[in-house]
């Protein structure tokens, strides 16, 4: 259930071989909703998941299971469309290698997209919320295992997970480009369940703004390897007890679209900021 410290060598040594010229000092995973942000991008050179040892084809409908060598206002990227999640049941290995990619090719920084259910009553559907803290209710963490100095220390610092003068950068692209983010805390769940309404309330009580399947495995490793992380959940729709309505996939990719326009310029705003550090 660790990872696989042999596959993140196998997929490092891939990657180094095939884009010798890669030198990103950034990277973007589009989780649920975010694909088309790769459009404001330009590509350099992609690679489909499925190509990359260790990583595997994405098994979540609208998730694209590409990589993209790519550049935005000069900055080169490493563009991750789609993420593995826990719920498909392939242990913490291919979640943890756009991670290591990113670090290992000399990036510094990453931004963790996903789509989440709102939590607390002030949001809306279609709202962008800003990771502030997370709670993790995943079965587990994905350093569970022999210790890997790849991922920095045995016991990782939390205390800034999601990096201040990140927050601070995304909040002034935000202002830049007329719009408001939201900001809270998200709470991480395996899924592929949602949630029941009982849980939500919970998780309210527990401090939680917003609920998903994803990031923070990501946000864990990424802290723990010293790069800046800033992390992005598109509320695509009231939480469990929260929506008058049952909660499907249709809904939160409806909604998520709905939003692109408002990601895209925040995003292209926060490129320039993001490499700035
Ligand atoms: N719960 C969990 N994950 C989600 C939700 C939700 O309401 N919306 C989008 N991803």
């Amino acid at each position: 259930m660790s990872i696989d410290a042999d596959a993140l060598s196998q997929a490092q040594a891939f990657l180094a071989n095939t884009w010798p010229g890669a030198q990103p000092s950034t990277a973007l995973v589009c989780g649920s909703g975010w694909n088309d942000l790769n459009k404001i991008f330009t590509i350099r050179e992609t690679l489909s998941y499925d190509e990359i040892p260790g990583l595997g084809a994405t098994g979540v409908e609208g998730h694209a299971g590409q990589l993209s060598w790519a550049e935005l206002d000069g900055v080169e990227t490493f563009v991750f469309q789609g993420r593995r999640h826990f719920y498909e049941g392939v242990g913490w290995t291919p979640i943890a290698i756009p991670v290591h990619l990113s670090k290992s090719a000399g990036a510094n920084s990453i931004l963790l997209t996903n789509a989440a259910g709102g939590i607390n009553e002030n949001f809306a559907a279609g709202d962008l919320m800003m990771l502030r803290d997370h709670l993790n209710f995943m079965p587990g963490n994905p350093l569970i295992g022999p210790h890997d100095k790849v991922w920095g220390s045995r016991f990782p610092d939390q205390t800034s997970v999601y990096h201040p003068s990140l927050r601070a950068s995304l909040r002034e692209a935000a202002e830049q480009c007329g719009h408001s983010v939201q900001e809270g805390v998200y709470a991480a769940l395996s899924g592929p369940t949602f949630e029941t309404p009982a849980e939500i309330k919970a998780f309210r009580a527990l401090g939680a703004d917003a609920v998903g399947m994803s990031t923070v495995p990501e946000a864990i490793l990424a802290n723990a390897a010293g790069m800046k992380v800033a992390a992005l959940s598109c509320i695509s729709n009231l939480a469990a007890g929260v929506s008058p309505h049952p909660l499907s996939h249709e809904e939160v990719a409806e909604t998520a679209s709905r939003a692109m326009p408002k990601m895209q310029a925040i995003i292209e705003a926060f490129w320039p900021k993001i490499a700035a550090g």
